[in-house]
């Protein structure tokens, strides 16, 4: 069975004392996930390779950084410079052979994102050549959003032809997950969770976190 994997969002840190936020999910949190936002792909700014390269220096755990970005393709390099392990560019931007191409060359995880609003036929053409499907279960841009239940049927695609091919492509889901949605998430397919205020809004992320894997866990034994 695949493993499940929790993804604190570094997004819902307090980015006054991230190296302390790190710290206190280093030995619970299976990956970090980075979310950077451009400003122009999502109404938001957040952060770039100078914090993927900051963040490299206080911790051994998986960089995985989630590019909310109209042009990844012109900061690859820059995120793999800084430390980052892995990378997930959104299929709504195009180009995405090319840039799965240039991720592998720069021998990066590749991750392919896909909002809420597209169906899984958009990234069916390339779910054999990623490593990482991230279904988005809010529209990006701000963290503390509710949970939307349609792309459980996107989750749930991706794992039966994930399944049926025999594929190893690792499908995670990110926004609104907390204990009442993580069960949902897992039973529809999902082995890799990111949260962000269920976790750093919690007084003891690494206690949210057990929390959060064990819930998964029961979900997909129920
Ligand atoms: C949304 C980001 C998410 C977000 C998750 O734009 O991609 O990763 O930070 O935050 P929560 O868990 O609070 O929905
Ligand atoms: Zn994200």
């Amino acid at each position: 069975m695949t493993p499940l994997r929790i993804a604190p969002s570094i997004l819902a840190a307090d980015f006054a004392h991230l190296g302390d936020a790190v710290e206190l999910v280093a030995d619970t949190a299976d990956l970090l996930h980075v979310d950077v936002m451009d400003g122009h792909f999502v109404p938001n700014l957040s952060i770039g390779p100078p914090v993927v390269k900051a963040l490299r220096q206080v911790t051994d755990l998986t960089l995985d950084c989630h590019l909310m970005m109209t042009n990844p393709g012109e900061y690859l390099e820059a995120f793999k410079k800084a430390g980052a392990n892995s990378c997930t560019i959104h299929i709504e931007i195009g180009g995405t052979s090319e840039l799965i191409k240039q991720l592998r060359d720069l021998d990066l995880g590749v991750g392919l994102a896909l909002n809420p609003d597209q169906t899984y036929d958009s990234v069916a053409p390339f779910i054999a050549d990623v490593d990482l499907l991230l279904v988005m279960s809010v529209f990006p841009g701000f963290g503390g959003q509710s949970f939307i239940a349609d792309v459980l049927r996107t989750v749930q695609a991706a794992h039966a032809e994930i399944t049926e091919r025999g594929l190893s492509t690792e499908i995670q889901i990110d926004g609104g997950i907390d204990t009442a949605t993580i069960g949902l998430a897992a039973a529809a397919g999902a082995t890799n969770f990111v949260a962000g205020t269920a976790v750093f809004g919690n007084p003891d992320p690494a206690a949210a976190i057990t929390t959060l894997r064990n819930t998964a866990k029961a979900a997909v034994a129920a």
